[in-house]
Parts: C-alpha cells; sequence; structure tokens
C-alpha cells in the first residue's frame, strides 16, 4: 500500500518574482533589461494581483498546501526602509492559506536580492549578513501562526547563478543561459570551469547567513525553520567516484551540512546526473528530457532524499520541489507517480518525510526563459486567465486520498 502517513502535506510551490509580475526593485529585473538572451519576467502570472484565484484553485483541488516567497525588494525597497504595505499584502496570503485550510510555507528569499543589496555586492559584501538579518527581522511581524519558513531557496543555485553572471559581464557578447536549464554553454563548460561556481568557501558563507537567520526567527515565531537545497542526484560512471565526491561537496554537501540543526530541510530534486574523472557528463539528449534538457529522472527524489538523509544526519526532510518542465500533462502525472513511489519507498525505509511540495503550481518564469512549463495550471499571458490541467486534479485526489493512484501506470 502506498499510503503516506496522517498529517502529510500535500501541495505545490510558487516563488515571488516567478509569478508576481513587476518587481521593479529586485536584481533580476534590472539583469533582464540588460542581459542579452534572457526574456522579461513583465507581469509575469499578475499572481501579486490574482494571488486569491491561485490559492483557491489549489485548495478546491484537495491539496492541503502552498509554498510560496516573500519578495524582499517589494518590502525593502530602500536600505532600511521597510514597506508597511507590502508587509500586509503578504499577510493578507498568509491569511487566505488559513482560511482555505491551507498550510502555508513562507519562504523569506528566493534568488531576488533587492538591486541595492546587488549594487553593494550581494551576497558576498562583508555586511550581507547584517542587512538580511535587519529584512528577517521585519518579516516576523507578519509570520504569526505560521508553521514553516524556509530562510532561502537553493543558496548553491544562487551560487550558481552568481557564477553564470560573473561569465555574462566578462564575456559581453554571450547570451543568457540560466543555470536551471541545460543549453549549449553549460555543456561546453561542464567539463571544466563552470565548476568553479561550486566553491565551498560560499557555501560557508551562505551557511552563516542562513545561521543567523535562523536565529533571529526562533527568537521571534515558533515556526520550523530550515532551508532548501538544489539536490544534484549524482551519480559516478566508474573512474568517476573521486571527482563526484570533489564536485558534489562544493555543489551540495557543504549545504547539507549547513542544515544540521535546523527543523528541517527542503530537498529539491528533479533529475540526476553523472560524473566522470573531467566532471559533470552532460545529459543525454534522449527523446522524451525535458524542456530544461534535463533527462526524465523522477527516481531522482528518492535518490536525493536518501543523500539528504545520510549527510544532514537526520534532518526531518520536506520536499518542498519536485517536478518537470514538459508540455506533456501526462508525462508530469507519470514523473510525478514514479517519483512519489520513490518516496514512498524511501520512508518505509525509515527516513523522516514531512510533505511533498510540486514544482510548480502555475506555468511560470523559468529564470529568463518562458518556454519550460512545470504548472499544474497554465496561464495565459495576454489575459491571465488559469486553465488548470488534469496533473492538479489528480494530484488533488493524491492528496484527498493520502495515497498513490498507481493506476496510471498500468
Ligand atoms: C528553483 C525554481 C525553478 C525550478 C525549476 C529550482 O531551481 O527553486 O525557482 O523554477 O528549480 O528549474
Amino acid at each position: 500500500m502506498t499510503t503516506f502517513p496522517n498529517g502529510f502535506l500535500w501541495g505545490a510551490a510558487t516563488a515571488g518574482h516567478q509569478i508576481e509580475g513587476n518587481n521593479v526593485n529586485s536584481d533580476w529585473w534590472a539583469r533582464e533589461l540588460t542581459m542579452p538572451g534572457m526574456e522579461l519576467s513583465g507581469d509575469a502570472c499578475d499572481s501579486y494581483h490574482r494571488y486569491r484565484e491561485d490559492i483557491a484553485l489549489l485548495a478546491d483541488a484537495g491539496l492541503t498546501s502552498y509554498r510560496f516567497s516573500l519578495e524582499w525588494s517589494r518590502i525593502e525597497p530602500v536600505p532600511g526602509h521597510f514597506s508597511k504595505a507590502e508587509l500586509a499584502h503578504y499577510r493578507r496570503m498568509i491569511e487566505y492559506c488559513f482560511e482555505r485550510n491551507i498550510t502555508p510555507v513562507v519562504t523569506l528569499q528566493h534568488f531576488t536580492t533587492p538591486q541595492w543589496f546587488a549594487n553593494d555586492g550581494g551576497w558576498l559584501a562583508p555586511d550581507a549578513s547584517e542587512k538580511f538579518q535587519r529584512y528577517v527581522k521585519a518579516t516576523t511581524d507578519i509570520l504569526d501562526g505560521v508553521q514553516w519558513v524556509v530562510t532561502m531557496n537553493e543558496p548553491n543555485m544562487q551560487a550558481a547563478i552568481m557564477t553564470a553572471m560573473r561569465r555574462m559581464q566578462q564575456s559581453p557578447d554571450s547570451q543568457w543561459q540560466s543555470p536551471t536549464v541545460e543549453g549549449e554553454e553549460e555543456k561546453k563548460q561542464s567539463h571544466g570551469e563552470f565548476l568553479t561556481y561550486a566553491d565551498p568557501e560560499i557555501g560557508r558563507t551562505f551557511t552563516a547567513i542562513h545561521h543567523a537567520a535562523r536565529e533571529i526567527l526562533r527568537a521571534n515565531i515558533s515556526a520550523k525553520v530550515g532551508w532548501t537545497i538544489a539536490a544534484g542526484a549524482l551519480t559516478a560512471v566508474p573512474g568517476g567516484e573521486e571527482k563526484l565526491l570533489e564536485i558534489r561537496y562544493g555543489k551540495e554537501d557543504v549545504y547539507w551540512e549547513g542544515s544540521r540543526g535546523d527543523d528541517f530541510v527542503g530537498v529539491q530534486a528533479y533529475s540526476s546526473q553523472q560524473v566522470d574523472a573531467n566532471g559533470l557528463v552532460p545529459h543525454t539528449p534522449y527523446p522524451d528530457n525535458t524542456l530544461v534538457g534535463t533527462e526524465y529522472r523522477p527516481d531522482a527524489l528518492s535518490m536525493a532524499v536518501r543523500h539528504a538523509w545520510d549527510i544532514t544526519g537526520g534532518v526531518p526532510v520536506l520536499i518542498t520541489e519536485n517536478g518537470i518542465a514538459t508540455a506533456d500533462d501526462n508525462q508530469r502525472i507519470r514523473y510525478t507517480t514514479e517519483a512519489l513511489q520513490g518516496l514512498h519507498q524511501a520512508m518505509t525505509d525509515g527516513i523522516d518525510v514531512r510533505g511533498y511540495l510540486h514544482w510548480s503550481l502555475l506555468d511560470n518564469f523559468e529564470w529568463g526563459h518562458w518556454e519550460p512549463t512545470f504548472g499544474l495550471i497554465a496561464v495565459d499571458r495576454e489575459t491571465f486567465a488559469r486553465t488548470p490541467k488534469p496533473s492538479l486534479a489528480w494530484l488533488g485526489r493524491v492528496a484527498q486520498h493520502n495515497e498513490l493512484d498507481i493506476e496510471v501506470l498500468s
């Protein structure tokens, strides 16, 4: 029987910049206007105004949890000035979740920072932690009753984005390629310089910032606190064993180690990748590869969860992201079914997993690209009309029965 524990959270995730629209004070907005090859987020899904509709669709389908992020650049548009109106906006989102019996999982920072923070040196500036702490403290005013708070989303991917930006600045003729999207650029770089972003020192810097934020949250609110990590589900081909350990340490293990002492760790997994003696092996271009160029690997989720459990030494897991960029919704249901089967097996083997949040609720802005669609709901970008896909009703049914419907595979 693939039944999940009572109280297991079933939900979907989003991030402010990918769905809200018009985050004009964020570092990404500035970047989109200047970087060759980047599409604009623009109005995005206009979720800033339509969040009630989005949460209602999720709740009506039978899901029980919604993960979303606060947009720091809206809340603190200039250093030290906190907008009460924006904080009230996010409080209304939280209240609406409560009204609909939805457990909110609130991310305080999902890839974007205020433009002024980026201009001042971003995460590597000597006073970055102090600035983040000031913001984190301000958010505690609206987090009453929230049970799950994520300090930052995928600091390891943020480190990769920082490196990609640096590379763009060094060679201004190159085209933007998001590190979340595998492209020609990554393939060329993957046997060498691409790995520079995996410097463990950056991981230690992020860890210290996360720990300082955790302390503030624990002193002011009663939520469980953690961060989320991009899991590569890496494996070694013969001869690549040592390289695997080296790469994985800087890319993720230093971050898993950073979550020791947290109340939970957010595991985010999509695909798996091999490592040989030279480094990451580019994904083979199979016909069923996803729209971000990665291989169809639903088993990545259980591989990631097992690895996280191992390195964190048993920190409870929340699946804060898992999903697939595909135009074929049947493929999405199949992928998710297989991922959940693997997850269930990992839980049967003793791993403490508290919930599953699918990425993503909506088709949204994939960091410079609009084509990859991860959503359970399609969004018309002219009219902003929402059209739920069959996968939304399917996942809602799984949630309501707290049991996996495996007929879909037969
Ligand atoms: C990020 C999301 C992103 C997703 C799909 C994760 O790296 O947290 O913002 O859209 O993966 O690529």
